[in-house]
C-alpha cells in the first residue's frame, strides 16, 4: 500500500499575518451577502490576487436546489483568468444558526475541483484558508492537497 499525506496548519485567525487576517475577514463579511433561504448556511469566499486585489463571493441558492452555487465558485466566476494576475490565496468562512461549535469550512468537492483548475491554469499554488466563526483556521498551502488523484485537462 502507498500512502498519501500532505502538510496543513491549524491556527487561530488572530495568530496569522495581517494580510491573511484581512482576507479571512473579507470572507466572513462576504457571508453576509449570501442568499441562502433554504439551508440558512451562509458561506463567504475571498480571493487574494497577486496585485493585492481581493474579490469576494457568497453562496446563492435556488428553489431548484442544484441550480444554487457555492461561494467559492461564485467568486471564481468573477475572476478574470486572463488578467495576468495570479490568485495567491482563497479564504472561506461561514455563518449558521446551528447551535454548537462547528469546524472550519471545508470546501465541497466541486469547489475543490474548481479552485484546482485555477491553480493549474496559472501554474502557481493557491493557499486555502478554511475558517469557522470562532476564528479557528486550517491552512493548506497548495490546492492540490485537497484533491488527490484529481481529474484535469491532461486527460482531454
Ligand atoms: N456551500 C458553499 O457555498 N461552499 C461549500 O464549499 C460548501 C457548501 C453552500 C452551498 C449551499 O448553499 C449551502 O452551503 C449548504 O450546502
Amino acid at each position: 500500500m502507498q500512502e498519501f499525506s500532505f502538510p496543513y496548519q491549524q491556527s487561530l485567525k488572530t495568530h496569522l499575518t495581517q494580510p491573511v487576517q484581512d482576507l479571512i475577514t473579507a470572507a466572513e463579511k462576504a457571508a453576509d451577502k449570501a442568499y441562502a433561504p433554504y439551508s440558512n448556511f451562509k458561506v463567504g469566499a475571498a480571493l487574494l490576487q497577486s496585485n493585492g486585489v481581493i474579490l469576494t463571493g457568497a453562496n446563492h441558492e435556488n428553489a431548484s436546489f442544484p441550480a444554487g452555487i457555492c461561494a467559492e465558485r461564485a467568486v471564481l466566476g468573477a475572476l478574470d483568468m486572463s488578467s495576468g494576475h495570479t490568485v495567491t490565496a482563497i479564504a472561506v468562512s461561514y455563518k449558521t444558526d446551528k447551535a454548537g461549535a462547528l469546524p472550519p469550512l471545508s470546501p465541497c468537492g466541486i469547489c475543490r475541483q474548481t479552485i484546482l483548475e485555477t491553480q493549474l491554469h496559472q501554474r502557481t499554488p493557491i493557499a486555502v484558508y478554511m475558517s469557522n466563526p470562532g476564528g479557528e483556521v486550517i491552512l493548506v498551502e497548495d490546492a492540490r492537497h485537497l484533491l488527490p488523484f484529481h481529474f484535469s485537462s491532461e486527460f482531454l
